[in-house]
């Protein structure tokens, strides 16, 4: 099963991929995962695109979409995949379904992640992962169990985002609201939509994406 996850910063995108890839064995491709790692292994991609993510811009169609290719090319192809934030314009949608049907592959379904305005800030200025093995966090509504260690694999270490500000979250959710959002409608035509509720607890949300994708 090939899926995306597509919904504004912050809607629990990365948090509701982790729970599937651990349920249903699939592979997670976050192409924001991808841009921050060659941002700290201090690639030359990851120089060309940090002013770019630390504003809450969108990286260019080309390098992301030069990212998807390389993985699905490589080990991941042979898997089932999520796309988590990509795609994120209608040129990278387009691309994707090329790319897809030229390895003789095809997506199942686009699970939309509806959550306000207001809830997505709390979520992202709330926001810390783990520094070992990426767990997601919230200062509020998913602290660790116990204080300062990571539930999953005992690390000592978070980290915050640096675009996890309130001046970027604003430009990020414009840039979703004017590049991303389209993807509703170009997915509805489609016929591959599921909206699922984003706000509530993160289990009974998962049970939801579940039973829209007949898990
Ligand atoms: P990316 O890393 O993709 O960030 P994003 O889309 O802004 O999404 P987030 O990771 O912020 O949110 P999320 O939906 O995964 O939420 P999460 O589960 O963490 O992209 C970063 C940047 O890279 C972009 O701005 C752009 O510059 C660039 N980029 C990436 N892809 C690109 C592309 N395709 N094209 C161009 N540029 C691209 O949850 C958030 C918080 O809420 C957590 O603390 C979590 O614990 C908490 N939470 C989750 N669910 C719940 C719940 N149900 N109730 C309460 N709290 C919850």
């Amino acid at each position: 099963m090939n899926i995306i996850l597509l919904g504004p910063p912050g809607a629990g995108k990365g948090t509701q991929a982790r729970i599937l890839v651990e349920r249903h064995g699939l592979v997670q491709l976050s192409t924001g995962d991808m841009l921050r790692a060659a941002k700290s292994s201090g690639t030359e991609l990851g120089n060309r695109v940090a002013d770019v993510m630390a504003r809450g811009e969108l990286v260019t169609d080309e390098i992301v979409i030069g990212l998807i290719e390389e993985q699905l090319d490589g080990e991941a192809g042979r898997h089932g995949l999520i796309f988590d934030g990509f795609p994120r314009t209608l040129a990278q949608a387009d691309a994707l379904g090329e790319l897809l049907a030229s390895k003789g592959k095809s997506l199942d379904a686009v699970v939309e992640m509806r959550v306000d305005d207001a809830q997505l800030i709390e979520r992202i200025t709330g926001r810390f992962t783990c520094g070992n093995c990426g767990e997601v966090y919230h200062d509020v509504t998913k602290p660790t169990a116990r204080d300062g260690e990571c539930d999953v694999c005992g690390a000592k270490e978070f980290v915050r985002r640096s675009d996890d500000n309130a001046e970027s979250v604003q430009v990020r959710l414009m840039a979703y609201y004017r590049s991303t959002s389209p993807l509703i409608g170009y997915y509805h035509a489609k016929g591959l939509l599921k909206p699922v509720e984003g706000l509530g607890e993160i289990d009974r949300i998962a049970a939801s994406i579940e039973a829209a994708l007949n898990l």
